[in-house]
């Protein structure tokens, strides 16, 4: 099945004004998910350059109906989550967040004003394993519950998509089928999560001094990002692991991602990079503060990710297209390797929290 946006509702009515023109923004390669699916050499090579190069493309999925469906599915998170967030904060936090070793940021906020209501970005993860892999107690909070058989349908279909990528990244790598895919299963302990953030518009109608979600890199495999107006800004400037969470990058590197219909933005992040020593890139990225009219409504964003299994060493795959080597000095765990990088990205929102806007 084949489809473009135009001919299948894409809920055009979840973008609440268009993307401002005049301001610089990325050209980032659109690959087609049913060329993917179809085994397109052509389209699988292009996916490999690009996750050698920026580490971000399009991702059109109104081409197959697989993506079809998660694009409804994004829709229907995108509806309900105007309706949940809504809630009480006090109601909110009662969804406890869980150690960082299994939890990674099941909830939390980078800013909250004088009454202590969120006021530059909050969130809620809805963990994958916590459904799936059958060995921990989960439980959604009364203003999720009813949502439960939706968030597991879209982290079921996420999960599709994201090996979909993986298995196209073990062909290109000429690496063994599984040496990816069979560390990402669905059923397996991992920090797999579908994220809703909300970017409550500024009070004063202007844009946040800071970035509500400030520069990183992401501590996952491969993450795919609903998002219905801008804000995502990705830059060009010199991109290192080591140098993630520190260095700022000069205002004129930063550009933005508009988000496209029938669409999802696809990045890979650090886990990719460390396990082909480099090769693959993750991208450096921030969200600001919707630009021109579009800051004047609230944003929802769905990101679904998918991270290695708690227990699997990141160690460099046997290609012959990645150079020898190690690129983690110590031989951690994706679990252990997950609390250490979300701890600095915590410490980072920690600071971004205590900035006054
Ligand atoms: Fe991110």
């Amino acid at each position: 099945m084949t489809a473009t946006a135009t001919e299948v509702d894409v809920g055009l009515d979840f973008y609440p004004e268009p993307f401002p023109d005049g301001l610089p923004t990325i050209d980032l390669a659109k690959i087609s998910l049913a060329k993917l699916l179809e085994g397109d050499e052509q389209e699988a090579a292009l996916l490999f350059e690009v996750c050698k190069d920026k580490g971000f493309c399009y991702l059109d999925l109104m081409s197959h109906e697989k993506g079809v469906k998660l694009v409804k599915d994004a829709e229907r998170v995108h509806h309900a989550a105007k309706e949940f967030y809504g809630a009480p904060v006090e109601e909110k936090r009662k969804f406890k967040t869980r150690p960082p070793e299994t939890g990674l940021l099941d909830t939390g906020e980078t800013g909250c004003d004088a009454e202590g209501n969120p006021n530059k970005m909050e969130m809620v993860n809805i963990a994958q394993s916590g459904f799936f892999s059958g060995n921990e107690e989960y439980e959604l909070p009364p203003f999720l519950a009813p949502h439960e058989d939706l968030f597991r349908s879209i982290l079921r279909d996420g999960n599709v998509i994201h090996n979909v990528i993986l298995s196209i990244l073990e062909k290109q790598l000429q690496i063994p089928t599984g040496t990816f895919t069979s560390i990402h299963k669905l059923t397996q302990d991992s920090g797999d999560f579908v994220r809703i953030l909300n970017y409550p518009s500024p009070k004063d109608g202007k844009p946040l001094a800071d970035p509500p979600t400030p520069p990183h890199r992401d501590a996952v495999s491969v993450a795919l990002l609903f998002t219905w107006q801008g804000g995502l800004q990705i830059t060009n400037a010199p991109n290192e692991y080591k140098r993630l969470d520190t260095e700022l990058d000069p205002e004129e590197s930063w550009f933005y991602v508009p988000p496209l219909p029938g669409y999802v933005i696809m990045n890979l992040g650090d886990a990719m990079h460390i396990m082909t020593n480099g090769l693959l890139n993750s991208g450096k990225h921030r969200v600001v503060t919707p630009p021109g009219e579009q800051g004047k409504h609230q944003r929802l964003s769905v990101l679904l990710v998918a991270r290695p299994w708690a227990e699997a060493k990141l160690r460099t795959v046997d290609s012959p297209l990645v150079r020898p080597g190690q690129y983690l000095d110590s031989d951690l765990t994706a679990r252990e390797w997950g609390r250490e990088k979300v701890m600095r990205i915590i410490g980072l929102a920690d600071k971004a929290k205590h900035t006054k806007t």
